[in-house]
């Protein structure tokens, strides 16, 4: 076959690609589907480029070659000279019509999973190794790209530093408890101490560690020193919740700002997922147009309301008389100093006041130990961002600075000191107000595609039971 200059679909669909139009090209890809009609075949071909097929024209009989054109079938590789046409069918601008066709891979139609009928969610993750090949998936992994540049490039364009954080760490951030460990001891030889406790002195760190739940202790030591950073990874949580909400790895976004009090901190939350909503509306529309089309009908006007809608602000004890106050039967019921539910969050968002919502002021016994305290000595300068559909989707704070406080609180939460030293010692030496929070990937990539579950927004999601691929 002649060697020509692949391109891609996403190319050979351009309107101004007219430049090729008359000229031969190659064209690579998964076929889609194939049809016939007397002597002619029609390839739909998908390079994962965009949501659009490419459509190959083969005449048959002039290919003369029954035996390659049999094996092009649905899931197969190929790769295609031919000319590139306008196209008389309609919905498509320009075609293939093919001179040249090599099968990189075949896909035994009795075998290949992916035929042309839809398929369940549940049953594309048991066959997350191809899922990616669907006209969904594909969307749904481009749209997460675009976002995780987009992430980058908002921070980057603000003077805010990519601080990357460790994976592998020996503190609790969230004091949660819910981590998963790290360690090289054999388990069916464990050292043991005197006092019969496992010697984690002999372990390959030399102490207990585990896998991060959250960038954040680090990141404050950066901002303490830069000012503005972010970090960007994935994170770890070995709780046991099987919900759609909940994956066990996901990525979290975390920024650190010095000088930032809660207001601040607010204004850059609401600023920045407007913009991220916006860059993935102005560079993946086609994307987003398919799932609404499939799935959503109200996907497009869903993030155009979080565009055109200040966020509501208001504290945790005037969101709970609200909920008191709605005479709504709740699965968990309400009152001052109970963690909130998705069904309270959703509740406030969707129904009382139809935009998105931030609370702030939680009370301090249900929050993380670095929060810092009003002067009612019962409340922290928590934040958590609530939207439709989702609830929480970012958690933040305004951090204790206050050296005597801090310890303080970490006393009273049953952490030993000396584990934190080195976040201590910050509050020692030229200690400054700072806040930041953490947006969680996964959660904001279900709200822009749409979809109802967690696991359908990750390549590769790991949860309770499931670490395959
Ligand atoms: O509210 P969280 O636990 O806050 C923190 O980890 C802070 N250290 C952040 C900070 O202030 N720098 O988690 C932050 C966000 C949540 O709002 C949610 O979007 C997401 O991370 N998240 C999860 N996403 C998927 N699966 C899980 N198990 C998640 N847990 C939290
Ligand atoms: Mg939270």
């Amino acid at each position: 076959m002649k060697t020509i200059k692949r391109t891609r679909v996403t190319e050979l669909l351009k309107k101004d690609c007219s430049h090729l139009l008359e000229k031969e090209v190659n064209v690579k890809g998964w076929v889609r589907t194939r049809r016939g009609i007397k002597n002619v075949a029609f390839i739909a071909l998908n390079d994962g480029s965009t949501i659009h097929n490419i459509q190959v024209v083969v005449d048959v009989e002039a290919f003369n070659n029954d035996d390659l054109l049999k094996k092009i079938t649905t899931g197969a590789c190929i790769s295609v000279n031919g000319v590139l046409v306008e196209s008389m069918g309609k919905g498509q601008s320009y075609e293939i019509q093919a001179k040249e066709i090599e099968l990189y891979g075949e896909a035994d139609p009795d075998k290949y999973p992916l035929q042309k009928k839809g398929h369940s969610f549940e049953f594309l993750r048991e066959i997350a190794h191809l899922r990616p090949r669907t006209n969904t998936f594909g969307a749904i992994f481009r749209i997460r790209h675009t976002l995780s540049f987009a992430i980058h490039k908002y921070f980057n364009d603000n003077d805010f530093y990519y601080l990357h954080t460790p994976i592998i760490t020996g503190s609790d951030c969230e004091g949660a408890g819910s981590m998963f460990r790290v360690t090289t001891l054999d388990f069916n030889n464990l050292p043991r101490k005197d006092d019969g406790n496992i010697d984690f002195s002999q372990d390959f760190f030399g102490k207990e560690t585990n896998l991060t739940v959250s960038g954040q202790l680090e990141g404050e030591l950066g901002a303490l020193a830069l000012s503005n950073i972010y970090t960007f990874g994935p994170t770890f949580r070995a709780e046991n919740s099987n919900t759609a909400r909940h994956l066990s790895e996901f990525w979290m976004i975390e920024p650190e700002m010095a000088f930032y009090d809660i207001h601040d901190n607010m204004d850059l939350a609401e600023d920045f997922l407007k913009y991220l909503v916006r860059y993935v509306m102005d560079n993946r529309m086609d994307d987003l147009e398919f799932l609404q089309k499939m799935y959503d009908k109200k996907l497009i006007e869903r993030l155009n309301f979080i565009l055109k809608n200040k966020f509501e602000r208001l504290s945790y004890t005037e969101a709970i008389k609200i909920l008191e106050a709605s005479g709504r039967k709740f699965e968990f019921p309400v009152s001052w100093g109970v963690d909130l539910q998705s069904e309270h969050e959703r509740y406030l968002v969707e129904q009382h006041f139809n935009k998105p919502v931030i609370l702030t002021d939680y009370p301090k016994d249900i929050k993380a130990f670095y929060m810092k305290l009003n002067d009612d000595d019962k409340t922290v300068r928590a934040l958590d961002v609530l939207f439709p559909k989702i609830g929480e989707i970012i958690g933040g704070s305004q951090r204790e600075e206050d050296y005597a406080k801090l310890f303080k609180r970490i006393k009273e939460m049953n952490i030993n000191p000396d584990d934190v030293w080195w976040y201590l010692e910050t509050r020692k030496f030229g200690t400054a107000p700072h806040s930041g929070f953490g947006l969680g990937l996964e959660r904001l990539m279900l709200f822009i595609t749409g979809m109802g579950n967690i696991r359908d927004v990750i390549p590769f999601p790991r949860a309770p039971q499931n670490a395959e691929f």
